[in-house]
């Protein structure tokens, strides 16, 4: 199976989710190893599931552009043929996407290029959307623009507020993650131009 490398900075339940469709017989990728950028209750998904697991804080560095090496140093480590930011709240920097360039997969809670940033499902309501949703890309070098792979719509509800609309958009997110990683992991992924298609 594909090794894969999961980066997260918050209550890790996308993590959660890929460990546990990683661990279902036939599944074509493995979750080598967990990073967090904070204490943050993914590592306790990672303990849980016997996956190794790192912390490279930016605050433990002079500049970005340390930490990102670092980052890229300890993420190839494990050699990876996949990385995957399942809520990593950190721009991944040029030494990162030098390496893993390609082969990096981001889930944003927005139909990008809608709502890109950290506050996806915040900028939408605010906008009065009536429909929103998943969108997992590969990521390039601006913040949440890379080639889309796969997006699926979830409609916004009139009393919805930013946690519960968060919470509909998560459990999408949960599966179309984990079926794009396995699309990518048996299939790989073509780039043209500015699209991405699984041949
Ligand atoms: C997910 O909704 C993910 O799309 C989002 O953080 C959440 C992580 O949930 N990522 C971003 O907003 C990145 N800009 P989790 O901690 O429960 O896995």
């Amino acid at each position: 199976p594909a090794a894969v490398v999961v980066l997260a900075s918050g209550t890790g339940s996308l993590l959660r989710s890929l460990l546990d469709a990683a661990a279902a017989p036939g599944y074509p990728a493995r979750i080598a190893a967990v990073g967090v950028d904070r204490d943050c209750p993914a590592t306790a998904h990672a303990e849980q599931a016997g996956v190794p697991h790192f912390r490279v804080a930016l605050t433990d560095f002079p500049d970005r552009a340390a930490w990102d090496v670092a980052l890229a140093d300890v993420v190839a480590a494990y050699s990876p043929d996949l990385v995957v930011s399942a809520g990593f709240m950190k721009i991944l920097g040029p030494a990162f996407l030098e390496r893993f360039g390609g082969r990096i997969l981001n889930t944003h809670p927005a139909l990008l290029p809608s709502f890109p940033g950290a506050h996806g499902v915040r900028d939408a309501l605010a906008y009065g959307v009536k429909v929103t949703g998943s969108t997992v890309h590969l990521v390039d070098a601006g913040v949440d623009t890379g080639p889309i792979l796969a997006q699926e719509a979830v409609s916004v509800r009139p009393d919805d507020d930013e946690a519960g609309l968060h919470e509909r958009i998560k459990v999408v997110e949960r599966r179309l993650l984990a079926e794009v990683v396995a699309a990518v992991a048996t299939r790989g992924i073509v780039s043209d131009g500015r699209k991405a298609v699984f041949p």
